[in-house]
């Protein structure tokens, strides 16, 4: 059987998708002057060693124009003690509780969405469900009108657009000219939150931001731009990789139609297709750190100052953890896919993830007995190497 990836030319760099394993666990790329980690014992050998795999140092390597004002707040680029203590204070706004809470209005908002697509028998579930969802759930979350909440999704396809475009290996200039122009898109969205943050300080709220403005530890409060910096990151994280949980979701069942009978006859399978698509069709392929010392992955040595590339989708092809990795099974036990991280970046929303993924499957499956991938019109997908999601996924739908 063609793979998924070969029948919808997904980015060849990620050759584990098409069948092939990588030959090491871990290898140096000359050309990026990066190490790559693809084992599933590997990424997690070196995710339980934030001192050494830092997520902090990688600033320093990425281009000049990536400022400090891009990376404060944002804890994907914070290292202990900062991070724990940044992580600690943000953490109450996931607990179980809060996302249980944001449940009925989530389900409400897919069903608007669908509702607007209703008698419709062909359209582009990415536009219709899987962008306007997330990235509702988390302005929401932030406070943010839903008035201005496309202002969000246009500098967010901005970023995408142009990091998307580039990779390590391109050159110098044009790695500095696509940071460049993502950086606009950066600025403008920095502008804007910090002006509501700022009109968030008039009066009290009950919101995350209130919240965050609110919050103390050890005697210590967030600054505006800690909290600017948290907003925004809260947008990256939180938008497009539940964007493409949705999308991928849909395109494998799509690829696998005796699994999307299985769990179509029994929902109970549903939590377990969202573990299985995270580990099949990772949104976030990779994560970067670099290394602070002189570090052995695998038996290879690593020297200090080095950027490093973790690859969960990768990882979650592991044929020493995941028997037949490249079978389709809503059903596999155990499955300790990492398509949330691992250690202590491990994903603060994967809960919400979770959550945002099975309300909107479960509307798509009450309301159309039938789904398919448009033959004629292909899906897209984003450009990043380090990302696998569909951008649009053109469906065939029949109501039930
Ligand atoms: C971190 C994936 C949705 C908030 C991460 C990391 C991954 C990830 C892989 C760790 C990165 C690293 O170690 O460098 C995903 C995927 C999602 C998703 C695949 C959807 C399917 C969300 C949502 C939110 C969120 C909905 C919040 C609204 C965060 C935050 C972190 C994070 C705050 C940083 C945690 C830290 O550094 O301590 N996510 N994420 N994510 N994610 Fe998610």
């Amino acid at each position: 059987m063609t793979s998924l990836a070969a029948r919808w030319g997904i980015h060849p760099g990620q050759f584990w998708l098409y069948g092939r394993p990588p030959e090491h666990a871990v290898r140096y790329d000359e050309e990026m002057d990066a190490w790559n980690v693809y084992g599933h014992a590997e990424v997690l050998e070196a995710l339980s060693l934030p001192g050494v795999f830092s997520s902090a140092e990688t600033a320093r390597l990425m281009p000049d124009n990536a400022e400090d004002a891009f990376t404060e707040g944002d804890l994907l680029q914070m290292d202990p003690p900062d991070h724990r203590w940044l992580r600690n204070v943000v953490s109450h706004a996931f607990t179980p509780k809060v996302v249980a809470d944001l449940e009925p209005r989530i389900t409400r908002l897919a069903r608007e969405l669908l509702d607007a697509v209703a008698g419709a028998e062909e359209f582009d579930l990415m536009t219709a469900l899987a962008y306007p969802l997330p990235v509702t759930v988390v302005a929401e979350l932030l406070g943010i009108p839903a008035a201005d909440q496309h202002l969000f999704e246009g500098w967010m396809t901005g970023v995408v657009g142009e990091m998307g475009g580039t990779s390590l290996a391109d050159s110098a200039e044009e790695q500095e000219r696509a940071f460049g122009a993502a950086m606009e898109h950066m600025r403008a969205m920095l502008g804007y939150l910090r002006e509501h943050i700022a009109e968030c300080r008039r009066g009290p709220r009950d919101d995350l931001l209130g919240g965050l403005l609110a919050a103390e530890l050890n005697g210590r409060r967030l600054s505006d731009e800690h909290i600017v910096g948290f907003a925004k990151m809260l947008l990256i994280a939180g938008y497009l990789s539940t964007t493409m949980l949705i999308g991928n979701t849909m395109l494998c069942l799509d690829h696998f139609p005796d699994q999307m009978a299985r769990v179509r006859a029994d929902r109970a399978l549903v939590p377990g297709l969202v573990e299985e698509s995270l580990r099949y069709l990772s949104p976030v392929a990779a994560t970067y750190r670099a290394t602070a010392a002189e570090v052995r992955l695998a038996g290879r040595r690593i020297p200090a100052g080095k950027m490093v590339l973790v690859w969960f989708g990768a990882a979650n092809r592991d044929a020493r953890v995941f028997a037949d990795p490249m079978a389709f099974d809503p059903a596999r036990t155990p499955n300790p896919q990492l398509g949330f991280g691992r250690g202590i970046h491990f994903c603060l929303g994967a809960p919400l993830a979770r959550m945002e993924g099975r309300v909107a499957l479960n509307e798509l499956f009450d309301r159309y007995s039938e789904i398919h991938a448009d033959p004629d019109k292909p899906p897209t997908f984003m450009q990043a190497p380090d990302t696998t999601g569909v951008t649009s996924l053109p469906i065939r739908v029949r109501p039930c």
